[in-house]
């Protein structure tokens, strides 16, 4: 979230995309036969919890229309999640985020396919978002209603009636025995059981192999499962806790104590 960076989280991520996209449109020739930059579908949806790399994404996709405004080649290739090489592939938790938020996956055939037609395109478009629509029967209420993506989802008739493809009933059991429970330390231990339950989940990780004592940060949870973190809390246990204090607790059993409060 904005109000939360640091200013060098903000510029670490705005280098290579901004002043690295600009040295080369300075040094350069003008007259290459391809200008190509690998934004990212971020760019165009928006993320809360990714506001620094979202923001280099917009800056990619701006400038590749500022260079075909002055008659230079420019394409921003928005790439969606590549499932089988990156970043992404290589970091379990944000894998299953992605998967958990309904986000479709491409492969990197797809991306190559989609630079060779970048490659030769002679037309007058400038950027290409792949892997923005999601898979059939695979709703996505919230990114779909923003106004200015909503327009792009055509077939829109694909997803009504899909099911929600989410775990938002996860935990149920637990969640069932916080309301039943007849004592405080009943009630902590349910809340426990389904946070770790969640956590595990988001993490991949069996619940039997998280333990209390550690942080989060140990088990390489990121800004993007805090902020997926916080919002199952917030909905399914109806405690409004901080992203703040979801990062800045120490323990794993600090934070259990914390929400069950
Ligand atoms: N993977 C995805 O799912 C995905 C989705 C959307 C968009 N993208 C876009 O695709 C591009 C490649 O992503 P990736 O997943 O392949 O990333 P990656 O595996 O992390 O590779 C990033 C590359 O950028 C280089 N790099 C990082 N910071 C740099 C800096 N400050 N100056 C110069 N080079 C720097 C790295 O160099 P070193 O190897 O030397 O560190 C590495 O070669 C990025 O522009 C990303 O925004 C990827």
């Amino acid at each position: 979230l904005f109000d939360q960076l640091e200013h060098w989280q903000w510029e670490a991520s705005l280098a290579p995309k901004v002043a690295g996209t600009r040295n080369m449109h300075e040094v350069l020739p003008t007259d290459m036969d391809f200008f190509v930059v690998l934004s990212s579908v971020a760019g165009v949806t928006g993320r809360p919890a990714q506001v620094n790399y979202t923001a280099a994404c917009a800056f990619h996709d701006a400038f590749m229309h500022y260079r075909r405004s002055r008659g230079q080649p420019g394409f921003a290739i928005d790439v969606g999640v590549v499932g089988d090489a990156g970043f992404v592939s290589e970091s379990p938790a944000v894998f299953a985020t992605m998967k958990r938020q309904g986000f479709p996956f491409i492969s990197v055939a797809e991306l190559l396919a989609t630079l060779d037609y970048v490659l030769t395109a002679r037309g007058l478009e400038c950027q290409a978002v792949l892997g923005l629509v999601p898979d059939a029967g695979v709703k996505e209420p919230d990114r779909f209603e923003q106004r200015h993506i909503s327009h792009l989802v055509q077939d829109s008739a694909r997803f009504a009636g899909a099911e929600l493809d989410d775990n938002s009933g996860s935990g149920s059991d637990h969640i069932g025995k916080i309301g039943r429970a007849n004592a405080v330390e009943e009630a902590v231990e349910a809340v426990g059981a389904a946070v770790l339950d969640e956590l595990s989940k988001l993490i991949i990780m069996p619940v039997d192999q998280i333990l209390l004592h550690r942080t989060l940060d140990s088990y390489g949870v990121d800004s993007l499962v805090v902020v997926e973190l916080r919002n199952w809390v917030v909905a399914m246990l109806a405690a409004d806790i901080s992203i703040l204090v979801i990062r800045e607790s120490r323990r794993i059993d600090n934070l259990i104590q914390l929400v069950a409060s």
